[in-house]
């Protein structure tokens, strides 16, 4: 609680104590008791089920993580309300189990300057339901040109620690290359949309067999590796973190290889979206299925999911992007890309990693809370399930069948390429700072 309350710039710790009951830290060993007062744990074990609290939850034998980070959403604000508000976005987060996320600085006007940072995040924290942290735009206007003024945004009172022109791919290298200079001195991070355009004019497919048959033009792997290639260079020679939003490929894992072998600091996230789906979805032309980088094949999908087992790919982001219907039931080529991720993020790690018996809840701990925070640098995020640590939580039911519905999302649109897709995990409760921002059992009862 570092800030608070002498900045005012978190939303304020639960005044009330709340105890879990019955459950298992990580989903490991016997079922204990979790206390949290002013916001934090203040402690853990079977004999705690003894201490008064105001508040109780059955945690019914289920799974506590560490509150989840997505440090990829567009939450639309300001801009596009009509498809998501930070209101909107902040429950869907709530819902899929995150505490934090990080919404990127392609809204209308672009994020390129202090106040519009500070907006979005005054208004989240006044509603208190996830700490959305504003992304800053590395070019002004997302222009691709003149670098925005890092360091105004960084010490504005949104603390702006990362930058993107996330949609766009800071193509000129000499200004990818100013602004790892420019970073450097303040520490912040970099996140690049890795695609050249010239190799994507027109694009709206995977390059590959799917697209040749369908008779849509295809953006090539290349397209992202070749500045996945450039950007470790650069981050090699001029020594700031760069990191790749949304790797698609299985060079690109072939290149975070070599640059991991190196010690050149470049991190990488992946999406549920091109970790379980591929260009097989785009047959019936629906244009939900429209994504940049667009799905890719089945080799990706496995080199991805190997490659975040391994740790090549350091975590899960959803890149969680709403369209409205008069953007996306249209001809594939006039669809816009993206998909909604939020609400169904977990469910997915859960059934990719956990269900199939490839890993447990402490690598969906790492790379959907503990990595993303510590890359962002989140102090109050990412923290382990323990006593004296921020009561930033989230409670997992990992056997709760349930099917994917569009029209029972909490956010704003429906673009929703996981419509119909059976799930095995859920979650049930979300904690920020001791107070439960979402309850499963009361959302159903809505
Ligand atoms: O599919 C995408 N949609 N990829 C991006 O990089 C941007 C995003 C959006 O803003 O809709
Ligand atoms: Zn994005």
């Amino acid at each position: 609680m570092s800030n608070y309350p002498e900045t005012g710039r978190l939303s304020a710790p639960a005044d009330t104590t709340l105890r879990i009951d019955n459950i298992r830290p990580y989903g490991e060993g016997d079922p204990v008791s979790v206390l949290i007062e002013d916001g934090c744990i203040a402690a853990i074990g079977p004999e705690v089920a003894e201490q008064s609290a105001d508040d109780v939850i059955d945690g019914q034998g289920n799974v506590l993580l560490p509150g989840l980070v997505d440090m990829h959403v567009h939450l639309r604000e300001p801009g596009r309300e009509d498809t998501e508000t930070i209101a909107t976005g902040s429950a869907a987060a709530a819902k899929g189990g995150f505490t934090a996320v990080f919404t990127m600085a392609n809204t209308n006007p672009v994020t390129d300057q202090p106040v519009i940072a500070e907006s979005v995040w005054a208004k989240a924290q006044a509603l208190g339901l996830c700490d959305v942290h504003p992304v800053g735009s590395i070019t002004k206007g997302l222009a691709g040109k003149e670098l925005t003024e890092f360091g105004m945004m960084a010490r504005s009172d949104a603390k702006v620690r990362m930058f993107s022109d996330d949609g766009k791919c800071v193509a000129d290298p000499q200004l990818m290359r100013r602004a790892l200079e420019y970073a450097k001195g303040l520490d912040v991070l970099l996140a690049q949309h890795a695609e050249e355009p010239r190799l994507t004019e027109g694009a709206v497919a995977h390059e590959g067999e799917t697209a040749a048959r369908l008779g849509l033009r295809g953006w090539p792997r290349v397209a992202e590796e070749s500045i996945v290639a450039r950007d470790a260079l650069l981050a090699r020679d001029y020594g700031n973190r760069v990191h790749i939003c949304h790797a698609s490929t299985t060079g690109t894992v072939e290149l975070l290889k070599w640059a991991k072998e190196q010690d050149i600091p470049l991190t990488a996230e992946v999406t549920p979206h091109h970790l379980l789906l591929t260009d097989e979805k785009l047959r019936t032309y629906d244009g939900i299925f429209r994504v940049n980088p667009p799905l890719r094949e089945e080799h990706d999908t496995l080199a991805l999911r190997q490659a975040l087992l391994d740790g090549l790919i350091d975590c899960v982001a959803t890149d969680h992007a709403p369209h409205g219907s008069e953007d996306k039931c249209v001809e594939f080529e006039n669809a816009k890309p993206g998909m909604l991720g939020l609400e169904s993020s977990l469910a997915i790690i859960a059934k990719l990693f956990v269900a199939s018996g490839l890993a447990d809840w402490r690598f969906v701990a790492r790379v959907m809370s503990e990595n993303p925070a510590k890359i962002t640098r989140l102090p109050e995020h990412g923290r382990p399930v323990a006593v004296g640590e921020p009561a930033n939580l989230t409670i997992v039911d990992p056997e709760h069948p349930w099917v994917s519905d569009s029209t029972q999302l909490a956010s704003k649109s429906e673009n929703n390429p996981f419509e119909g897709e059976e799930f095995g995990a859920r979650v049930t409760h979300t904690i920020l700072r001791g107070r439960r921002t979402f309850d499963l059992q009361t959302d159903s009862d809505k």
